[in-house]
């Protein structure tokens, strides 16, 4: 018997644990010694029913994603489903924790189950670009009907316990899982050991149904293929009995393992998680927060005391005047109120965690904070007013945070005192809800005070990732080159309209234009305006931009930017105005329009993006390219199907990323250059995932 699966008997009832921590995934050692338990517990005559039980946090929270790279190591989990299910002596499955994909399918193996009430169960594979290949899309729908089984399997999203019992997944609840199973295996034990019909399962939908249902599918996966073979498979839980659904089920696994896409999810699910792990952290120890202080509760500072109060920490909001805290206490109260209209959290929640903030217009109010988050507008000098308050106002061993989105933080806060205790912390908009956050590093932050950012963004449920210090981070950089592409390709011929289409048929939720239609072209104007002396004037300057601003649109809230809004309507109607003041820009700028294809406005937009990621790495603003990788598909809707730009870019082939970057170098060499890194990765067409280690 392997160590991580251990039997012991009491009674005649045989208990088989698994210890595997952290999760117990069923990888090769768990599942080698399940298949060596179940002929030793048949050929026991002294075991009548086998409770099957793991220890830790959670029952078996799915097959060990580890593996999946390497070739498939026997025994497979099918096989093992198979041999518990065809055992003359009932299994109990005994649930706690997460009861996740292999997880559950193992479960419904078993004979009968039984769930701690506070179990959540589910399969989550079509979030790795897979499908439940262990009978999971041909037992749940027989236990459970169509509706449900669709439901778990196409969307992944977990259910509760009492949801479980509902739908039929599970027999029975308990708050004594241990005793209770127990009893549940003596209730069975040597009476005939219920299985499931291996008969197709019933349902009165009609074919018609069933493709309808498809469709709905297929829209909402936008582009990714696992939804919609995951449903295939359950659909034929309905026309094929269990051997041949089994046997399908199979066929379309392996296909979906292999694919590009459920490579990329599975890197998406590995590198949100070792996102948290930075080198730069690894000597850190995060401080304790009991007192959290927000500077400014405008949209931005409101949503990240959201976040904090929702957290748990006691929040402060400090601004101008009284009416500026009333409004800003007003907005948090919103924000609250809202998540409650969503199903998110009770009145009672909603409750407990406002009264975890104040707002106040007493700058004395930062005195007895551990933690200070500055999140006034945008502009170095309203920043360094703040700091100079702060570097007199705040605890000297006070952490300081600074909420900018593009400004280096030292170019404002040179005159506070330890400055080894400040950091950025860059929130996306809105604060409560946007998962990612930047982590600025300074050249004098100390890693504890690091590690504390991530610790309190890991409370906040966000992301963080780990940046240095240029002009817009990580996330904002990449986008600068994305929006001078698309500007460029606007001036050269190619229309909006067909930008944004290509770049939503690759699976953006938005195409650059109506993105900046929606943020509203204001900001990016005066930026420019502000910039002007400091351009480089070789580079090139498309003037589209401005000339719209000029023309006294500036996007979705005037009703015309790039596009024509109808009020109270978001969707993005032709501007005949803006369309001719671009027509008459090309012209004045001798420009011929050229016709582009959608392939080659996605594999250009693709390369700038994957060139400024590439110095980015070589500056060491980021680490690793899955930072980059996360940063994009957590704060930019990046397609989680494609992985970021940097999987996307060893999907393509690196060396098919630079010949385009070099095109694009090539034809305009004043405003592009090939980042020596990408060149030295697509030479020899070597992945950049080589470089996540
Ligand atoms: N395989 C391998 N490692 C896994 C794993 C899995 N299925 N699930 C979690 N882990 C690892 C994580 O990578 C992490 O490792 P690290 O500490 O080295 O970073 C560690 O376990 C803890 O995970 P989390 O940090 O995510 O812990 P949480 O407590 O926040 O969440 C969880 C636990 C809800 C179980 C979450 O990890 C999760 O959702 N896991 C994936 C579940 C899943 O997708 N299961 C289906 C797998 S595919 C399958 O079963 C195929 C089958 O149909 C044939």
């Amino acid at each position: 018997m392997s160590s991580t699966v251990t039997i012991t008997r009491q009674d005649g009832i045989a208990v088989v644990t698994i210890d595997n921590p952290p999760v117990n995934a069923v990888g090769q050692a768990v599942r080698q010694g399940l298949w060596d338990a179940v002929p030793v517990l048949e050929e026991d005559a002294s075991v009548q029913a086998v409770v099957l039980a793991c220890a830790g946090r959670t029952f078996i929270a799915g097959a060990d994603i580890r593996e999946f790279d390497g070739g498939s190591m026997q025994p497979w989990l099918p096989d093992l489903v198979e041999r518990i299910h065809a055992s003359s002596k009932p299994w109990i499955a005994a649930l706690h924790g997460t009861v996740l994909g292999g997880g559950l399918e193992t479960a419904l193996g078993c004979h009968c189950r039984i769930a701690d009430s506070r179990t959540k169960v589910g399969l989550p594979e079509v979030a790795l670009g897979i499908l439940p290949g262990a009978g999971g899309t041909q037992r749940a729908p027989r236990l459970t009907g169509a509706a449900a089984a669709v439901q778990l399997v196409t969307t992944g999203a977990p259910i509760s316990a009492a949801q479980a019992m509902e739908v039929g997944l599970v027999d029975r609840l308990s708050d004594d899982l241990t005793a209770d199973a127990m009893t549940f295996a003596r209730d069975v034990a040597g009476k005939p050991v219920p299985r499931l019909d291996p008969a197709p399962a019933q349902t009165d939908l009609t074919a018609d149904d069933w493709d309808k249902l498809r469709a709905e599918v297929a829209k909402k996966a936008r582009g990714q293929i696992s939804p919609v073979r995951a449903f295939d498979s359950v659909r034929n839980a309905f026309t094929m009995d269990l051997a041949d659904g089994m046997k399908a089920e199979r066929e379309i696994f392996l296909e979906l393992k292999e694919t590009d896409q459920s490579k990329a999810l599975r890197h998406a699910f590995f590198a949100e998680r070792a996102v948290g792990k930075p080198a730069a952290l690894k000597s850190g120890t995060p401080r304790d927060i009991a007192q959290l202080a927000v500077i400014g509760g405008g949209l931005m500072g409101s949503g990240i005391a959201t976040a904090a109060i929702s957290a748990g920490y006691p929040t402060t909001i400090v601004e101008q005047s009284a009416e500026a805290a009333q409004a800003a206490q007003d907005r948090v109260a919103g924000n609250l109120a809202s998540a409650v209209k969503r199903g998110k959290i009770t009145e009672a929640t909603r409750d407990a965690t406002l009264a975890l903030l104040t707002t106040t217009d007493d700058f004395n109010a930062v005195a007895t904070a551990d933690l200070i988050i500055e999140a006034v507008f945008e502009e170095t000098d309203v920043k360094r007013a703040v700091f100079d308050k702060l570097a007199a106002t705040a605890r000297p061993d006070a952490i300081l945070a600074t909420n900018t989105s593009y400004i280096d933080p030292t170019s404002f806060t040179a005159q506070v005192p330890n400055p080894e205790r400040i950091m950025g912390l860059h929130f996306f908009s809105p604060a409560h809800i946007m998962r990612l956050v930047e982590v600025v590093k300074t050249p004098d932050t100390h890693p504890d005070v690091l590690a504390t950012g991530f610790v309190m963004a890991k409370k906040m449920r966000k992301v963080a990732v780990l940046s240095g210090i240029c002009d817009g981070f990580i996330g904002n950089r990449i986008l600068g080159a994305y929006g001078r592409m698309a500007g460029y390709l606007l001036e050269d011929g190619a229309s909006a309209a067909q930008i944004d289409g290509a770049m939503k048929a690759f699976g953006m939720p938005m195409g650059p234009f109506e993105m900046f239609d929606m943020a509203g072209l204001q900001i990016g104007y005066a930026n420019r305006k502000r910039e002007a002396a400091t351009r480089d004037p070789n580079r090139r300057y498309s003037r589209i931009p401005d000339l719209i601003v000029e023309d006294g649109a500036t996007g979705q809230k005037t009703g015309r930017g790039f596009y024509r809004y109808e009020a109270g309507n978001r969707a993005a109607l032709p501007s005949p105005e803006t369309d001719a003041l671009i027509a008459a820009e090309r012209a004045a700028q001798g420009i011929t329009p050229r016709d582009f294809t959608d392939a080659q406005i996605v594999a250009m937009l693709h390369a700038v993006q994957v060139n400024e990621a590439a110095m980015i790495l070589a500056e060491g603003v980021a680490e690793r390219p899955l930072d980059i990788d996360v940063v994009k598909m957590m704060g930019y809707g990046y397609p989680r199907w494609r992985g970021g730009p940097m999987q996307q870019a060893d999907a393509y082939g690196t060396a098919q990323v630079l010949a385009t970057m070099q095109a694009i170098a090539d034809a305009d060499p004043a405003s592009w250059q090939v980042a020596p890194l990408l060149r030295e990765v697509g030479v020899q067409n070597s992945p950049f995932a080589a470089r996540n280690k």
